[in-house]
Order: C-alpha cells, then structure tokens, then sequence
C-alpha cells in the first residue's frame, strides 16, 4: 500500500514526521553487560528503550555464586540523573556474578530483566568474548535477533578459498552454517563470483527483521551451488544468474527469493552492498546497490529494494543504467533526508527517493568520488541533516565539503593545491568549544556549521579513521586501528595530544578486517558502542564495551532509526550516525517514531 503524497504532504505542512504511523522495530530486551573495570569494581550497564517513560527508574540486582540470592545493589532507585549504568564495589570477582535490572514505573517494580553473568575470577577487561568456531579468518559480523530473545545474535562471513557465513545466538550457541560453494571462489574485489561476499566494498550480505515477527532474517545474494543451513542445494544452469534471498534466521534455510535484474548479465554477475531502510516509512525493505563492469571498464549500475512479508519476497523499485546520475561511493547511507517520513538511498554523489528509488537529487557537479561521506544532525541550529564528503582525484582540486543533505546544497567548500586523495574523513564533536560536530581529514580541524578551524594549525587533527560513543560524555571517541583514542581539544598542541586509552592487542584482540572491527555499534548495554573484533585465531568474537560509568542517560542508539539502519551497512566500514543531535549541549532527543514488534 503506498499513500506516500498524501502522508508526506501532511508532514511537510506540520514540519514533523509524527503524522506517519510509527516504525515497527526490534523488541530488545535490557541488554545487561557487566565488565570488569578493576581489580575491585565492576561496571554494569544497561539499556534504555526508545519508548521508555522519562520517569522510569531502576534497581540493580546481583547473585554470587550459582545459586546465590539476587541481592539489591542500589540505595536508591537509579534516576535518569546517573545513567543506565552501576559501578559495582561490593562484588566478590572470584566468584561468578550474576546480574540483571528491574526497571521502577509508578513506585511499582516491573518484570526482571534477562541476566548476564560475569564468570568467576573473569580478567579486568573492558570486553565480553564468545567462543566461536576454528573455521578460518572473517572479516564481518553483522547483528539482529536471530532467535527471538531480544538480544542480539551474530552472522560471520569466513572467507576461505569458497566463502561461508555462520550464524551464532547472543549466548554463543552456534546456529547454522551456510557454504556459497564455487561461484564464491573468485574474489576478485571489482568483479567477483556470483556468490562472493565480503570483498573490496562489497559485503552482499544483512540482517533484519524484515517481516516484522519477531526473529530477524538474514538477505544474502544467490547463486547456483549455495547450500543453505538445512542442508538443501541451490542450483541453477547459469552461474551468473543471482537472487536476493531471504534466509530463516535461526536455521538458515531459504525463505524466499527473488530474481536479480539480468540487465547487465553479458557482463558478468553484479557484486553487491545491502543494507536496510524503511523505504515506505512503514516497512524495511532490503536494499541493493550493486555493479558489473563492462569490457570498456566502465561500469553498470543497478540499485534495487525489495520487501518481505514472511512468505515472499516483492520487489519494489529497480533503478539501473541511465536513471542513476552522479558518482558513487565504497559505502550506501538509508535514511531520511528530506524529512517526509521515507528512508531515501543515498550515494556520495546523488541520493534516491526512497519510496520509488527515483532520483532526489544528485549532488553539485564539482563532487566526484570519494572513499568516505557522513550525513547526520552535525548542525543542531540548522533545518534538517547535514553532510560532509571527501574527495578523490578532483579535477577541481576539491578536497573536502559540507553540505545541507536535504538537497545537496554546498554550504562550504575546501581546495587543494594538487590533484590528490584525501582517502579519509570524519565527522563528530570532537571540541565542545564550538557548537555542533567538527569534520576533518588533513587539513586540519573544522567546525561544520561555522566554516572555522578549531586549531590554528593544519598539522593538527586526530587520524580519521571511526568514530565512537565510549567514555561516557556527549563528545564522540576515537577509533583508530586498534586503538581507542580521544582528541585532546584543550591541549592540541601536536598531533601526539591524543590521549591514547588503550590498543585492543593489549588484550590478544585483532581487527579482522584491516584497520577496521567487525562491527561496530550499540548492541549492549547502554549508550555507548561497541566495537566487535577478534583473537588470534578467529575462534573468538571478542566485543569491546565500555567500562566507564555515565550520568548520561540516552535511549539505545538502536532504537533511533536513522542509526538502525545504519547498523545493517557495511561497504568500506565508516562510522553511523543518528537523526538527531548527539554532542556537546544537546537537548533530551525526542522520542523515536516506533512501536516495538510482538513476538
Ligand atoms: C542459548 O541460545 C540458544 C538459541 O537461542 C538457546 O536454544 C539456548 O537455550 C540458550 N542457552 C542458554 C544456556 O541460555
Ligand atoms: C570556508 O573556509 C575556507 C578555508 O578557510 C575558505 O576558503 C572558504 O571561503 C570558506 N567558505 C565559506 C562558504 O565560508
């Protein structure tokens, strides 16, 4: 059912989104963590739901032992004014720890929530790890409830000489394997395998509940030889011919498929990045942004979204060829640009109304490719999303530029001296002396709503790498190849001014995919992110969380819907962002437009 003119007519008369009907989204549960943080103290923490009541309050509650009595840690009830966090003092760590919340509504404590248990004599480390199989190197995790429990479950790509992905549930409790068999041998990282995932920008693989039932499926791209986690075989006499397929989440077995646009197939198969948006304001849909290349060199594209319904797989809009002007990027955003209420698909040059896949708008000419871009509220005074875009081989010697992301507009531009690759960026608020986020890449700190640097020196800013919420205030942190870092703003007086927390290798942990995690986002506990990696050997998914109390107390990042959806992207992995303001002198963010699924 597609009412789209009508809705976005009365959401653009009364300059909000509301008139829509709310978005249904994941069911989590508390998603309680509790890290060591010392030899003596323990951090909990745990998550705010994005329809919590601003009056909910909290008590915590710990067993020692394996059947010791859950014993109230708290004097009082835990108000918004000390987070969705406890620092435990009182725990024995040589014993295991259980614990769990149960949220206070009208002096009235509500239904516990599920427990996590920190095992006895546990290392002081601010991450959890889940045994995973010893089946090669991955590069990827991607994450939503496979298995119902409102916690997040884990989907591994492993990239042996034919590929695989593995599914595990939040407990560590393996699920399903499926093999891409032969057509995943060619990984090539311009023009791989029918099946191949996972290489150069394309990742050709998601997560997302998107029948809205509770238990989230997996959409993979097939061919013939993919055998799926119940065993069955998929063959077809055409290796190149590809579908979009909807798996079981929790077996692995195929749902439904449905044909990708042959179009281009004289060219070879389309590699592919998906990603998830609610295209129609009402329902995800899977989204597509694949390309072959032809002989010449140059390439086809086609951009496709499809949706669910439990049973079959309808496709929505497919926009290829001659439809799609402006450059892209190594990485797709989905969200709601133009503010009616429709999750639109955005490349660096040109972005697609979401609810037909037509072209919004395309960028100004003078933008071309280039390997990073953001689009989030950097400008808390500003109308709308804001955008800021590095660039590769400018002709014009553009380097870098913000824009307003409601309609491409430039709102400052920054020239080179030569032609170059700016090759990284980012955006966040690093300085809290200047209102909004800062973007940067190398030539130097700028503020984006003012045009101005916040250091007088070009020299001077943090390698742009990622970006996090981590040590528990408003103002993003850093990481940065295997380390967690922070922009000293008070004293950026080298470029060596970043305190450096610490190196994930510290620990025995790796990136297993480059400089950059496996994923990175808020799945656990409260707020903060969480950046997903691995030890030596790949038989261990091991996920930093933050150890570090907060008076803040923000909903999940994941029930916000612009980060939702940013969470099911990968391509060359970059850092998400959220629709509304999230740094220094925020406001309270407004409660999201959702409403969560029934199981
Ligand atoms: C772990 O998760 C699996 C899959 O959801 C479930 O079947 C199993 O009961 C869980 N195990 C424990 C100990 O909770
Ligand atoms: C933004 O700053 C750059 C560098 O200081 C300057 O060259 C440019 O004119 C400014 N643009 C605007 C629109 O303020």
């Amino acid at each position: 059912m597609r009412l789209p003119h009508t809705l976005s007519l009365a959401a653009a008369l009364i300059g909000t989104t509301t008139a829509l009907d709310p978005r249904p989204v994941e069911n989590l549960g508390r998603g309680v963590v509790a890290v060591r943080s010392s030899d003596t103290d323990v951090l909990v923490t745990w998550r705010l739901l994005g329809l919590d009541s601003p009056d909910i309050e909290f008590n915590i509650y710990r067993s020692a032992g394996e059947d010791g009595q859950a014993e109230l840690l708290n004097d009082k009830p835990l108000t918004s004014s000390t987070g969705t966090n406890y620092l435990d003092s009182t725990a024995d760590p040589s014993q295991e720890n259980t614990y769990f919340v149960r949220p206070i509504l009208d002096d009235e404590e509500q239904e516990a929530s599920g427990s996590f248990t920190l095992p006895a004599d546990n290392a002081v480390e601010p991450a959890i790890r889940i045994p995973i199989r010893d089946s090669g190197p991955f590069k990827f995790v991607w994450v939503g409830d496979l298995d119902g429990d409102g916690e997040y479950d884990f989907v591994i790509d492993r990239i042996n000489t034919q590929q695989s992905l593995e599914a595990y549930a939040s407990n560590g409790t393996f699920l399903w394997e499926l093999q891409y068999g032969p057509n995943s041998e060619n990984q090539n990282n311009i023009e791989p395998g029918s099946t191949a995932i996972s290489v150069g920008n394309w990742d050709g693989v998601t997560v997302f509940d998107f029948d809205s039932d509770g238990y989230a499926e997996v959409a993979v791209r097939i061919a013939n030889g993919v055998v799926f986690g119940d065993g069955e075989v998929f063959e077809n006499d055409n290796d190149d011919e590809q579908w979009v397929a909807m798996l079981d989440g929790q077996t692995g077995s195929l749902k439904a498929k449905s044909p990708i646009p042959t179009d281009f197939i004289e060219d070879g198969p389309l590699a592919a990045r998906f990603g998830v948006g609610y295209l129609d304001g009402e329902r995800p849909h899977l989204v597509a942004f694949m390309k072959n290349r032809r002989d010449d060199k140059a390439f086809n594209r086609v951009v496709g979204a499809w949706t669910f319904d439990g049973k079959a797989i309808t496709e929505e809009w497919i926009s290829l060829g001659d439809a799609l002007v402006g450059s892209d990027g190594h990485n797709t955003r989905i969200l709601d640009v133009n503010g009616d209420g429709f999750d639109d698909v955005i490349e660096i040059g040109f972005a697609l109304d979401g609810s037909d896949g037509s072209l919004l708008y395309t960028m100004p000419d003078i933008v071309v490719h280039g390997d990073r871009y953001y689009i989030g509220k950097m400008d808390p005074e500003r109308e709308g999303l804001q955008g800021y875009g590095i660039q590769q081989d400018n002709e014009d010697l553009l380097m870098e530029y913000y824009y307003d992301a409601r309609d491409g507009t430039l709102l400052w531009e920054h020239f080179g001296t030569e032609v170059g690759d700016v090759g990284r960026g980012l955006a966040g608020d690093i300085d809290p002396t200047h209102p909004g986020y800062e973007v940067w890449s190398f030539q130097g700190i700028y503020n984006a709503a003012s045009n101005e640097t916040t250091t007088d020196d070009p020299e001077l800013a943090p390698w742009p790498q990622m970006s996090l919420f981590w040590d528990g205030d408003e103002l993003i942190e850093l990481y940065n190849d295997g380390k967690f870092e922070q922009w000293d703003w008070e004293n950026p007086t080298t470029s060596t001014s970043l305190p450096r927390f610490f190196r994930i290798s510290t620990y025995g942990a790796k990136n297993p995919n480059n400089y950059n995690p496996g994923f990175l986002g808020d799945i656990l506990g409260d707020w903060r992110e969480e950046v997903v990696v691995t030890n030596d050997d790949y038989t261990e998914l091991v996920i930093f969380t933050t150890d570090i109390p907060s008076d803040i107390r923000l909903y999940t990042l994941a029930h916000n819907p612009a980060y939702r959806n940013s969470m099911t992207l990968k391509g060359y992995m970059q850092s998400h962002s959220l629709d509304y303001y999230l740094g220094n002198g925020m406001d309270t963010p407004p409660q999201p437009n959702i409403r969560y699924v029934e199981r």
